[in-house]
C-alpha cells in the first residue's frame, strides 16, 4: 500500500511524509522535487516562469501515472493535484489518502519565502484555499489537523490511522 499526503501549500506534506518514512522504515517520495528533476528545470518556479502552469500540471498528471502501481512508498503530493481527478485516480490506486489539514493563516505563517509561485498573491492564494478545502476532503480517507501541534504528534496521529 502507499500512503499519500495532500493539503495545501505549507500542510507540512514534505517534512510529515520524511518523518513518517523514517518511524515506519519505507522510502518516501515528493513529487514535486521528483518533478523538478525529470523537467531539466532547477525549481518548480522556474517550470511555471518558462512552460507555464499547464505544462506544470501534465507533468504532474504524467508522475502520478507512473507512480500509481508503487507500492510501499510515502508520496508528498503538490498542494493543486486536487484540481485534477485524472491525478487523484492514479494516486488513490491502492493506497490511503490523508489530509493534513490546516488554516490558511497557519499556511501563511509556515510558508515564508517567495518560492511558490502561487502563493506570492496573498489573496489570490486564499482563495484557493477556499476553493481546494472541500476537495482535498472530498478525495482524503482520513483528515488529520496541523494547526498548533508538533510535528511528532502529527507523525503519531498518522500512524494511528493506519
Ligand atoms: C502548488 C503547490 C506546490 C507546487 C506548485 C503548485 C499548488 O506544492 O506543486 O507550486 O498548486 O498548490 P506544495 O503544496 O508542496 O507547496
Amino acid at each position: 500500500m502507499k500512503i499519500v499526503l495532500i493539503g495545501f501549500m505549507g500542510a507540512g506534506k514534505t517534512t510529515l511524509a520524511k518523518l513518517l518514512a523514517k518511524e515506519i522504515s519505507q522510502e518516501y517520495i515528493d513529487m514535486d522535487e521528483l518533478l523538478v528533476k525529470k523537467s531539466g528545470r532547477s525549481s518548480i518556479e522556474e517550470i511555471f516562469q518558462k512552460d507555464g502552469e499547464i505544462h506544470f500540471r501534465e507533468l504532474e498528471i504524467s508522475l502520478a501515472k507512473e507512480l500509481q502501481n508503487r507500492d510501499k512508498v510515502i508520496i508528498s503530493a503538490g498542494g493543486g493535484i486536487v484540481m485534477n481527478k485524472i491525478i487523484l485516480d492514479y494516486l488513490k490506486q491502492n493506497s490511503t489518502v490523508i489530509f493534513l489539514k490546516n488554516s490558511f493563516e497557519t499556511s501563511q505563517k509556515r510558508i515564508n519565502n517567495n518560492s511558490r509561485p502561487l502563493f506570492k498573491d496573498k489573496k489570490k492564494a486564499q482563495a484557493l484555499y477556499e476553493l481546494r478545502l472541500p476537495l482535498y476532503t472530498h478525495y482524503a480517507d482520513t483528515s488529520i489537523e496541523t494547526d498548533n501541534k508538533t510535528k511528532q504528534r502529527v507523525v503519531s496521529e498518522i500512524m494511528n490511522s493506519l
